[in-house]
């Protein structure tokens, strides 16, 4: 593999030798193959998933700059699990070719088990497969970044560039009065790209789950899009509300694929950044390898390389370009270029349980789509031919986000100073990034204006429950000086801070009072998993932590922070230590908010565009 690099690198000067041979190619829009390729490019964008898309569709708006998007994967087959709804969210891509297909390292705090964390490898990224929700956090959970240290990342100064990447769409007449949805028409945007609307369908029991929390004291927010995301809301979806189908950011292509300046590389994996100079490190040039063809090749970086390769393949894509903790460097016998600590650092995730229950009293429910072919093979067709029916949900309508206080009645205060046991940082910067972490996440979380957990209620006869802003951390760390060595070792920490297991317990328990009120009785509900037999503190500590499960939230692996406090770009999001390289994707969140990530990831990439246009001279 050294030997592959190294010849990389020796292809990258070759092609700089002779630059007439490719400059003389003219700018057309296209998807580029290797002889395609320009010699150099203003912007050469690393992953075209949803943060890469959304940044290359707003540099090439000016036509005088040249953009490359490098994706490791396809064009997705437009087939229907990754547009229809009710399928998308069956995971039907997990494992499969547009899937990297990354398990984590064995976790002795999951009861020993490694568990999956789908990302695309696909033009489009983890939108193309997620669960499309689309809500964003409350104020408190962007607030919170600013507090670090990050001057101008507020829930303010964001809104506008929610509203940028969004097209919001009312829900209907029919959704208002049968459920009482409601919203905030003046929280929106409606020029955006990605679409965000309600489904045609909602199932009948969401109306005994909303009875059901309002009957234990939750008021339903107006609009979590107006930072009211705490309680319970209606959360709208990332869905063409003509079609029924996804909305993802393949938009962003497809509404700049007639310009001559963006050039997209598909099937061709990042594999290092070349760097050059020692104070003033600039990356001069981007390595690949194609896999279609097995082309390898190399482009030039005329003013900046940008990363959005996500929150595990960006940290390794820095770490095998020198970039990094010097000591993991080292001892993998790649030259430091940057020591930076942070980097694969600090990773966050929602990590969630699923309750089960068996539902005696449910004439019509979404497990009548699993036992029943008849009516779901009529359900399809009626997707097909009216876009309605339950093919038109991805099965999660509305959402409690609940503050401590709600949950439980000890405010926890002694496991806020419990000193994370696996957050045994050689480096101070890490650890005092941490503690300034934890500073925030105490005060905030003990008011009511920060959520420490999500219930779900999912129409098969289930919920679902989260921490949504964990006190564990993980780490993302290449195995190998190379990236074709494989995908990097990631542990992902979850629950290995007593917080985060307490919160999981107190939920439980909370959901089995959701489960006896009145309403929800009235589906006849029955416990199957964990099940009744499942009672004492201990053995609710052993069952969330055999069940426990990935969101597919990872966050936070680049983290924007004070360089001493551990961070790896500043807030013009440019990594430190580095002339002309910024990292746009969910890595770079400093804490995860509680919300599903996807619409912060927009917003993020909307304003580093924005950032990025500032900075060019
Ligand atoms: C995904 O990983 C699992 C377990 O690590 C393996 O069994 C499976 O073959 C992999 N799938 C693909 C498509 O590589
Ligand atoms: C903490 O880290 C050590 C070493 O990395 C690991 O062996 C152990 O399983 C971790 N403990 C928890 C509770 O995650
Ligand atoms: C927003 O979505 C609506 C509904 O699909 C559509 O009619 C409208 O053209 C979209 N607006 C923009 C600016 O794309
Ligand atoms: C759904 O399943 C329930 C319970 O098995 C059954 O009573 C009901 O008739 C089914 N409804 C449909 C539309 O299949
Ligand atoms: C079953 O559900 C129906 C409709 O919500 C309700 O009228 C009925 O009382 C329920 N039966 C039981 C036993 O709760």
């Amino acid at each position: 593999m050294a030997n592959m690099a190294s010849t990389l690198g020796a292809l990258c000067t070759l092609v700089a030798l002779f630059p007439a041979i490719v400059t003389s190619i003219p700018l057309v829009p296209r998807f580029v193959s290797g002889n395609g390729i320009l010699d150099a490019y203003d912007y050469v964008i690393i992953g075209g998933g949803t943060s890469g898309l959304t940044v290359a569709n707003r540099l090439s708006e000016d036509s005088s700059k040249t953009v490359l998007v490098i994706e490791s994967g396809p064009m997705d087959d437009g087939s229907e699990s990754f547009r229809v709804p009710y399928l998308g969210r069956g995971y039907l891509n997990f494992g499969t070719k547009f899937d990297w297909n990354i398990s984590s390292v064995p976790s002795q705090s999951l009861g020993g088990r490694s568990i999956i964390m789908p990302s695309a490898r696909v033009l489009g990224g983890t939108s193309s497969i997620n669960g499309m929700q689309f809500a964003k956090g409350a104020v408190s959970d962007y607030d919170a970044w600013e507090e670090l240290g990050n001057e101008g990342w507020n829930f303010e100064s964001l809104a506008k560039y929610f509203r940028k990447s969004e097209n919001f769409t009312a829900p209907s007449e029919k959704l208002v009065k049968e459920f009482g949805v409601t919203y905030d028409k003046s929280a929106h945007g409606f020029t955006g790209f990605i679409h965000s609307s309600f489904p045609r369908f909602l199932w009948p029991q969401l109306k005994n789950w909303v009875g059901a929390m309002k009957s234990l004291g939750h008021s339903v927010s107006q609009d979590p899009a107006n930072g009211g995301a705490l309680q319970l809301f209606w959360s709208p979806l990332s869905l063409n509300p003509d079609t029924q189908t996804r909305s993802f950011s393949r938009e962003y292509y497809d509404g700049a694929q007639d310009r001559p300046n963006l050039h997209v590389l598909l099937d061709s994996t990042v594999t290092k950044l070349l760097t050059s100079g020692d104070e003033r490190v600039r990356v001069d040039a981007v390595e690949f390898l194609s896999s279609a063809g097995a082309q390898n090749g190399c482009v030039k970086v005329k003013k900046e390389a940008i990363l959005a390769a996500g929150s595990i393949f960006s940290p390794q894509i820095l770490q095998v370009s020198g970039i990094g903790p010097a000591s993991l460097l080292k001892s993998l016998g790649i030259k430091v270029v940057v020591d930076l600590p942070g980097v694969g650092a600090n990773l966050q995730g929602h990590v969630y349980n699923v309750i089960f229950y068996q539902m005696a009293n449910a004439s019509l429910a979404a497990t009548n789509l699993t036992t029943n072919p008849t009516f779901y093979n009529e359900m399809h067709e009626l997707y097909k031919t009216k876009q309605d029916g339950p093919f038109t949900n991805n099965g999660a309508n509305m959402i409690a986000m609940l503050p401590l206080s709600d949950i439980t009645s000890d405010n926890l205060q002694n496991l806020f100073e419990v000193p994370s046991k696996n957050l045994s940082h050689q480096d101070t910067s890490l650890s005092k990034g941490y503690q300034a972490q934890l500073k925030i996440l105490h005060h905030r979380l003990t008011t009511p204006n920060m959520a420490a957990t999500e219930v779900v209620w999912l129409n098969e006869g289930a919920m679902i429950f989260s921490v949504m802003h964990p006190l564990s951390r993980g780490t993302v760390t290449t195995t190998s000086s190379s990236l074709l060595a494989g995908i990097p070792a990631v542990d992902t920490g979850h629950l290995a801070h007593p917080m985060d297991t307490r919160i999981f317990v107190e939920t439980l328990k909370y959901t089995r009072k959701i489960a006896a009120t009145d309403e929800m009785q009235k589906l006849g509900l029955i416990e199957v998993t964990p099940g009744a037999g499942v009672n004492t503190d201990e053995q609710l500590e052993k069952a969330v932590r055999d069940m426990s499960n990935q969101m597919y939230h990872m966050t936070s692996t680049c983290a924007m922070m004070k360089r001493d406090l551990g961070g790896v770009v500043n807030k013009d999001l440019k990594v430190y230590g580095v002339r002309n390289l910024r990292v746009v994707d969910a890595s770079v969140q400093p804490l995860i908010p509680a919300a599903h990530v996807q619409s912060t990831v927009y917003a993020v990439a909307e304003k580093a565009a924005d950032l990025i246009k500032a900075g060019d001279s």
